[in-house]
């Protein structure tokens, strides 16, 4: 952390007050963590937009968070981001084009609700919102999938197939009851497809799909009396060789848990957020370095360079189209108000 950096930001902040709130993602690093109002997961995050006042909002984080936060918030506020090319490696997984082709061949013979993960671009969402389809995070994967799979004949589940069979895993499916998709056009016309509840896009997330399960009985047989506990974007296999699986939140609320007990713990998520984790209390170690570059595109330099821009009225502020921000709205609307019910 550079100091003239942190003080530059620190004078701009103060200069902009009550104008500007930047809010940051858990894996964002320490330097950025410390300039920021507000930090969470993509539920968390997703909630506190409505919430701001500001008219100009700051977010430290990937394309997509950014997007989804510019759909979330009033006509008056602008919405930025530090890094505009820092996109998520596994959004990239499924372009608007190719998802809408997807769900319209899988909807012609039944109706096939379209799940998104909110880690996907506005395109995406807005062909999900159309089609009466939802967002979910992973801090309500299960909750989301239960909706879907009560309001359609089946669900399609994009684009992470971790976090799609870890979810059904956990909802009681088994695997003859999901299908991961191959996406030519004539595997999504076999009839077999028919007989599946849930088909699965074929993405993932490059980071967490890393960890293996031999790397988490290596740890086990390192620090045996340790708890462990991973995102639910890891392999299946890693999910059920660990103690419990969670958003980035969830894991540092069992990391806050074990500082009480003393319970040690070993977390598999961004490196970002387990050096935080394990710097205010060294028995929280890392399973596997997980390093996301997308994430650390955004540096206390960009976020200065933007600040300085906003303040000189340089910036370019996200914008999205109106058709495609009302259906994208309308997905994530939905997710808001199905787990306000639940709550
Ligand atoms: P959370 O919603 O759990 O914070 O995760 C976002 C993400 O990108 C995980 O890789
Ligand atoms: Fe995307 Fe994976 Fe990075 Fe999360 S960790 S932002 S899912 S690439």
């Amino acid at each position: 952390m550079s100091c003239d950096l942190s003080q530059k930001i620190d004078g701009l902040r103060k200069k902009m007050g009550s104008r500007l709130c930047i809010l940051g993602h858990h894996y964002q690093t320490d330097a950025v963590i410390r300039h920021c109002d507000f930090t969470g997961d993509s539920l968390e995050l997703s909630r506190k937009v409505p919430t701001v006042d500001a008219e100009i909002l700051v977010f430290c984080g990937v394309f997509f968070m950014g997007e989804s936060a510019a759909l979330l918030t009033r006509p008056d506020q602008k919405v930025y981001i530090p890094a505009e090319h820092a996109e998520c490696m596994m959004a990239l997984m499924a372009g608007a084009y190719e998802v809408e082709r997807v769900v319209r061949t899988v909807n012609t013979t039944r109706r096939v609700i379209p799940l998104a993960y909110v880690n996907t671009q506005a395109g995406v969402k807005s062909c999900v919102g159309a089609y009466n389809g939802a967002v979910c995070t992973s801090a309500n994967a299960d909750i989301m999938l239960d909706w879907a799979m009560r309001e359609g004949d089946a669900v399609l589940f994009l684009p992470d197939r971790h976090l799609a069979c870890n979810t059904a895993k956990r909802l009681g499916l088994t695997e003859k009851d999901w299908q991961i998709l191959h996406l030519s056009q004539e595997a999504l016309s076999d009839p077999a497809l028919q007989e599946k509840r849930l088909l699965i896009w074929p993405g993932c997330c490059p980071v967490h799909a890393q960890l293996r399960q031999e790397q988490i009985e290596a740890f086990r047989k390192k620090v045996p009396d340790a708890s462990v506990y991973v995102h639910p974007e890891c392999p299946p296999e890693v999910v059920s060789a660990s103690d419990g699986a969670g958003s980035t939140s969830f894991l540092i609320a069992k990391a806050k848990e074990a500082e009480k007990t003393g319970q040690k713990l070993g977390i598999g998520t961004e490196s970002n957020l387990v050096a935080r984790l394990h710097k205010s209390n060294a028995s929280v170690q890392g399973l596997l370095p997980m390093y996301c570059p997308d994430m650390n595109a955004v540096t206390e330099e960009r976020l200065l360079t933007l600040l300085q821009a906003i303040d000189a009225n340089k910036a370019k502020a996200l914008s999205l189209s109106e058709k495609e921000r009302k259906s994208a709205k309308e997905a994530i609307t939905r997710m808001l108000t199905v787990c306000d019910t639940i709550r």
